[in-house]
């Protein structure tokens, strides 16, 4: 089993280092690092935990016109080509194609302590100071303003809205990444998540009065 986690590692690691949007390798290390910390404090089943961290961004919607069956399917052929068991191809499958979030008013339930636990540590990885830094980055790739005064954050409850409403970097916060903290499965991932959000709160508060001009 640790031979087709570092095989998936190295796959991954090939296939998107560089990338600028948000979603490189590094991120994927990350949340592969925290899943395994979060897993071991919960008592998780850590093969799946760490496959489906690894593999859970090869085939992101955002780069697939929105489709959410990219992601479970490009994982499963790359599990099918190593010649994984179908049950584990299938746990795995399900975490990655239910992780995501998708709109304020969108409940994602995700039903195996194992899925709990990526997704937790895939929702920490874009909160504090990392998940500020990642927000800024993929809305320069995306060409979207950093902010607008006058440009109120919406609560989405569909994610049709939440993908094709367009948005600021700084509504973003409002949109999703200060109600990550609320929708964590795991006492342990709550635990972490309390002072990435304190801290995203205290950016937020600094940018918006040097904004003003009334710091200082
Ligand atoms: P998830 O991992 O839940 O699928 P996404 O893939 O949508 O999340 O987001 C990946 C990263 O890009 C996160 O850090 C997220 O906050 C950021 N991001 C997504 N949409 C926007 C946006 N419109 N503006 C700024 N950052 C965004
Ligand atoms: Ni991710």
């Amino acid at each position: 089993m640790s031979d087709v986690i570092e095989r998936a590692a190295a796959h991954v690691r090939a296939v998107m280092s560089g990338e600028s949007s948000g979603h490189d390798w590094w991120h994927i290390e990350r949340v592969w690092r925290l899943a395994r910390r979060i897993g071991e404090a919960e008592g998780a089943e850590l093969p799946i935990v760490e496959l489906a961290a690894l593999l859970h961004d090869l085939g992101d919607h955002k780069f697939h016109g929105g489709d959410l069956t990219a992601a479970p399917r490009i994982a499963s052929e790359w599990l099918r080509s190593e010649g994984a068991d179908a049950g584990l191809i299938a746990r795995v499958a399900v975490i990655i194609g239910t992780l995501s979030f998708k709109g304020a008013g969108v409940p994602t339930p995700m039903h195996t302590l194992e899925g709990q636990v990526v997704q937790d540590a895939d929702r920490l990885d874009a909160i504090g100071a990392v998940g500020i830094a990642r927000a800024f980055a993929y809305g320069g790739w995306k060409g979207q303003e950093m902010h607008d005064p006058a440009f109120q954050p919406a609560q989405h409850d569909s994610f049709d809205a939440y993908q094709r409403v367009k948005t600021t970097t700084i509504n973003h916060f409002y949109e999703k990444l200060l109600l990550l903290k609320d929708r964590m499965n795991t006492p342990t991932a709550r635990r972490i998540a309390e002072a990435r959000h304190a801290y995203m709160q205290e950016f937020l508060r600094q940018f918006l009065t040097e904004w003003e001009g009334t710091d200082g």
